[in-house]
C-alpha cells in the first residue's frame, strides 16, 4: 500500500475539483474511475491530463471485475466515492439510473473494497479509509424556524435522488458496523463553483442569462438552500480523510442560507456589472416563474459545528466572495460552457422545460 487513492466520479463537478486540488497540491497519485455519463467531462481535468499522478480509468463503480483489478494493481490507502447520479429533477423523470449507480453501484464498490481491505496487513487495514460523499438532502426538508440538520437528524429523504443517497449512506454505515470497514461519511449542502454542470440552478442561470434565455424559477422561488463554495467542500473532505473518526458522519455546510430568488437576483446584478446586456436592461427581466418541482423540499440548512469543533474545518469563502469567483470563472470559460451545452445536455433540458411551457433550447 502507498499514498495512492482511488476517487470515483472524478470527472464530475465536485470530483474534478477534488482531483485537481489533490494532484496540484502534490498529495499523491489519484486513480480516477468515472463512467463518463452526461455529467462526466474529461475537459474538467485538462490541466492534469499529462500529469503522471493522475490515472484516468473509464468504468463503472458497479463493475466488480474492474474494481478488483484496480484495487489489486494500485493498492490504494483510501477510496473516495463521489460517483453518483446527482440531479434531483432527473431522478423525478427517471429514477432507475439513480438506484443502479447510487445504491447498487455503491454496494458493489463496498464489496470490492471490503475484500481488498480484508487482505491487507494489520497496519495497512488500520490506516485504510473509505470516504463516502453524501448530501444534506437525506435529512428531508426543514420548516422556516426548524434547527439546522445535525449528524443525528432523522433520515427523511423525499426525492428518488435523496432516497438513493440515503440508501447508500445506510450501506456504508452497515459495512462499518458489521465488518469494521473504516468508513467516513460526509453530508454536504449545495455546492457551487467552477465546472458545475449547467443543469443546476447557479450555472444554469449564468448560462441562460448570457444566452438571452428565460431564468426559470420553480414555484415562488422561496425555497432555501445552504450554499458552499466547492473548494471549501473539497478541503472539508481532505480534512475528514486525514483526521475524521472512523465510522463517523460529518455534516459540511457554508452557513449560507438563501432563498432561490435571492440567489438568482444576486447573479443577475453581478452580471449586470460584469457583462451588461446590449439593450441596457437588467438580467432580472429574464426571470420567469415556472411550474414547481414535484415534492420540492422547502429548506435545507446544515449545522457544521461538529466538523468545525472536532476537526477545525471552516469554509474560507463567504457567499459573496464565492459567487464572484464563480461568475468570473464562467465568464472566462465560455468555451467550456459551449462544449457542455451541446449534445445530450441540450436535448434533456429542452424536454424538461418544454413540459413546463418554456422553450429553452
Ligand atoms: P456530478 O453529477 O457532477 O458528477 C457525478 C460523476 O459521477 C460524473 O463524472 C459521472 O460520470 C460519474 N458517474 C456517474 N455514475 C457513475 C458510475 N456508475 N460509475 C462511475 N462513475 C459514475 O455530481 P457532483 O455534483 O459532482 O456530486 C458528486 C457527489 O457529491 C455525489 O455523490 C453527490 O450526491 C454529492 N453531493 C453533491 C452536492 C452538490 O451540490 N452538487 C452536494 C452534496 C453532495
Ligand atoms: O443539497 C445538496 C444537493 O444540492 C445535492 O445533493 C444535489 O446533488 C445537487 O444537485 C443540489 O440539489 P438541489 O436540488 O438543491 O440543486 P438544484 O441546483 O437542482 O436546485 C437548487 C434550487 O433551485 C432548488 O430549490 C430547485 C431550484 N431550481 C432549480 C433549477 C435547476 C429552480 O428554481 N429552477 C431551476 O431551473
Amino acid at each position: 500500500m502507498n499514498n495512492t487513492i482511488i476517487v470515483t466520479g472524478g470527472a464530475g463537478f465536485i470530483g474534478a475539483n477534488f482531483v485537481l486540488a489533490w494532484v496540484k497540491q502534490g498529495l499523491g497519485t489519484v486513480v480516477n474511475l468515472d463512467k463518463l455519463t452526461y455529467a462526466g467531462n474529461l475537459e474538467n481535468l485538462v490541466e492534469i491530463q499529462h500529469n503522471p499522478h493522475h490515472v484516468f480509468v473509464h468504468g463503472d463503480i458497479g463493475d466488480r471485475t474492474l474494481l478488483d483489478k484496480l484495487l489489486s494493481e494500485h493498492r490504494p490507502c483510501a477510496v473516495v466515492n463521489f460517483a453518483a447520479e446527482s440531479h434531483v429533477d432527473r431522478s423525478i423523470h427517471g429514477p432507475e439510473d439513480f438506484i443502479q449507480t447510487n445504491v447498487v453501484g455503491t454496494f458493489h464498490l463496498l464489496e470490492a473494497v471490503r475484500a481488498y481491505w480484508g487482505g491487507l496487513s494489520h497496519e495497512n487495514r488500520q490506516n485504510f479509509r473509505f470516504l463516502h460523499v453524501s448530501t444534506d438532502e437525506v435529512y428531508g426538508s426543514l420548516g422556516k424556524t426548524d434547527a439546522a440538520f445535525t449528524e443525528s437528524h432523522t433520515y427523511a429523504p423525499n426525492s428518488p435522488y435523496s432516497a438513493s443517497k440515503a440508501a447508500s449512506d445506510h450501506l456504508v454505515r452497515a459495512y462499518h458496523h458489521t465488518y469494521g470497514l473504516p468508513t467516513l461519511t460526509t453530508n454536504c449542502s449545495n455546492n457551487y463553483g467552477p465546472h458545475h454542470f449547467p443543469e443546476k440552478l447557479i450555472p444554469l442561470v449564468i448560462h441562460n442569462a448570457l444566452a438571452g434565455l428565460p431564468l426559470p424559477i420553480y414555484g415562488t422561488g422561496q425555497q432555501i438552500r445552504d450554499w458552499l463554495y466547492v473548494e471549501d467542500h473539497c478541503a472539508a473532505i481532505r480534512r475528514v480523510l486525514e483526521a475524521g473518526k472512523v465510522g463517523d458522519v460529518y455534516n459540511v455546510g457554508g452557513w449560507n442560507e438563501k432563498p432561490n430568488i435571492e440567489v438568482v437576483k444576486t447573479l443577475c446584478r453581478m452580471l449586470d456589472i460584469k457583462k451588461p446586456r446590449a439593450d441596457g436592461k437588467s438580467y432580472v427581466d429574464q426571470i420567469t416563474f415556472v411550474e414547481d418541482r414535484l415534492g420540492h423540499d422547502q429548506r435545507y440548512a446544515i449545522d457544521a459545528t461538529k466538523i468545525a469543533s472536532q476537526l477545525g474545518w471552516k469554509p474560507k469563502e463567504t457567499f459573496e466572495s464565492g459567487i464572484e469567483k464563480t461568475v468570473n470563472w464562467y465568464l472566462e470559460h465560455q468555451e467550456w460552457v459551449a462544449n457542455v451545452t451541446s449534445g445530450d445536455y441540450r436535448h434533456w433540458v429542452a424536454k424538461h422545460y418544454a413540459e413546463r411551457g418554456e422553450e429553452l433550447a
